[in-house]
């Protein structure tokens, strides 16, 4: 958990702010995010991965709130999207196309013209397929696409099976024993200006082993590819930086030397493309107790946000740690912390020791600020709820909650029905 995020008095604070009496104000459920914590963030890999040729670029699928984006980009770092809307927003967060590299398989060219009309800075590009289309575009468009070749190391980083993405079988990439015919191709096609090669090995990932594995395998492909006479400038490690939702640390240090060294060895610009590290611990989820259901097998304690606003606890089996927005009198209870939603998959967290919860108190739900709201959905026509940013004393709503009669005006009736 972040410094910024941390109790008082048996009160649960982000940075000034006193949250109990913030959820009093706005009422539950909500997502707060420290500001200064990002930050803290963003320094510490600025500052250990501090090679003048390591470029930071925020993977905003973590979280996407236009004032998250324009306070990374503030602070100096670029964006990495996936999306013509994730483009949309880092321009509506005031950053310009220059500082985005463009990531995902699936792009559609639609997003590859808006791209490439707005200067992006960088495509990783994923199949032939798909360099050809980039191509054909830019050449329509009557621009030179600077990309790079997303290249899958296979290599396994230990993460969960649903966020492991540098294994052969997984959709990521181009396969290792195809990169030096692919890159070879995508110097013949005159739309593209080939600048290198990246890789994302997966995601929370609590060892640097991987990533010297994948950067050893790198910079063996890029001295082939140099004595073949390809041009060679830049390579990204990808992001997957984990954070400590149960204990751990990411060895940052050791891994911002890991870059740095790359930077040297290969005379490259090294992009980095985190997204957890910065945001993650960051955030919290502040839910109201609706019921305490003492039931024979187990307790259950029923808050009112659900897995429609923080999914991964039900998806990935991920774990956050729990705790009372104000501390209680130290007597322990073991909880299923469960939301509203009619599925038994709508869990924050299993047979977790906390202190006794009643009727009406507040829970936070600590590390929820990347791929929290980012993948939130309206099921069970619940809609989105508020974000809030605190930075000292100030907070401000950065996205107030939808409203049921918002989501129902986006509907329409056939008049044929
Ligand atoms: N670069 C690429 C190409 C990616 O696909 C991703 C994440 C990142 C960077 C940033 O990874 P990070 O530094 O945040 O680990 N929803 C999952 C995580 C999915 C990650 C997808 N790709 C979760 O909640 O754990």
């Amino acid at each position: 958990m972040s410094n910024e995020i941390a109790y008082r008095n048996g009160r649960l604070f982000i940075e000034e702010v006193d949250i109990a009496k913030l959820a009093d104000e706005i009422g539950t459920p909500f997502y707060a995010y420290s500001a200064t914590a990002i930050n803290d963030a963003y320094s510490r890999l600025r500052n250990t991965a501090n090679h003048p040729r390591v470029k930071i670029f925020y993977a905003v699928k973590a979280l996407s709130n236009i004032a998250i984006l324009k306070l990374l980009g503030k602070a100096g770092a670029g964006m990495d999207v996936v999306s013509g809307g994730e483009i949309k927003r880092c321009l509506a967060a005031g950053i310009p196309a220059s500082r985005m590299v463009f990531s995902g398989v699936g792009k559609t060219a639609e997003e590859i013209a808006l791209a490439l009309g707005e200067g992006i800075y960088q495509f990783n590009v994923e199949s032939l397929p798909e360099l050809e289309a980039v191509s054909n575009i830019a050449v329509q468009l009557k621009r030179q696409a600077p990309v790079a070749l997303r290249v899958n190391p296979d290599i396994d980083a230990g993460a969960h099976i649903k966020i492991i993405t540098g294994k052969e079988e997984n959709k990521f990439g181009i396969n290792w024993d195809q990169v030096e015919e692919a890159y070879a191709q995508a110097s013949t096609l005159s739309g593209l200006d080939v600048m290198g090669l990246s890789v994302h090995i997966g995601s929370q990932i609590m060892q640097v082993a991987p990533f010297r594995k994948a950067a050893e395998k790198l910079e063996k492909m890029v001295k082939r590819l140099r004595a073949s006479g390809k041009k060679v400038e830049r390579v990204s490690l990808g992001g997957g930086f984990g954070i400590p939702y149960q204990g751990g640390v990411f060895p940052l240090a050791e891994f911002g030397k890991l870059a740095g060294d790359v930077a040297e060895k290969i005379q490259c610009d090294i992009e980095l493309e985190p997204g957890r590290f910065l945001t993650g611990e960051a955030g919290i989820l502040v839910t109201r107790t609706l019921y305490v259901k003492h039931g024979t097998a187990k307790n259950f304690l029923i808050v009112d946000a659900a897995m429609n606003d923080l999914i991964r606890p039900t998806l990935y089996e991920a774990y956050h740690p729990i705790a009372r927005v104000v501390e209680g009198n130290g007597r322990k209870e073991y909880y299923d912390v469960v939301g509203p939603v009619c599925e038994t998959g709508d869990y924050f967290a299993q047979n977790r020791e906390m202190e006794a919860c009643f009727q009406g108190d507040l829970i936070a739900i600590f590390c929820a600020g990347a791929y929290g709201t980012s993948m939130a959905s309206a099921y069970n026509s619940r809609p989105l709820i508020a974000e809030t940013l605190i930075k000292g004393q100030n907070f401000a709503i950065i996205r107030p909650a939808l409203t049921i009669e918002q989501q129902l005006s986006w509907e329409n009736t056939p008049q044929w029905l």
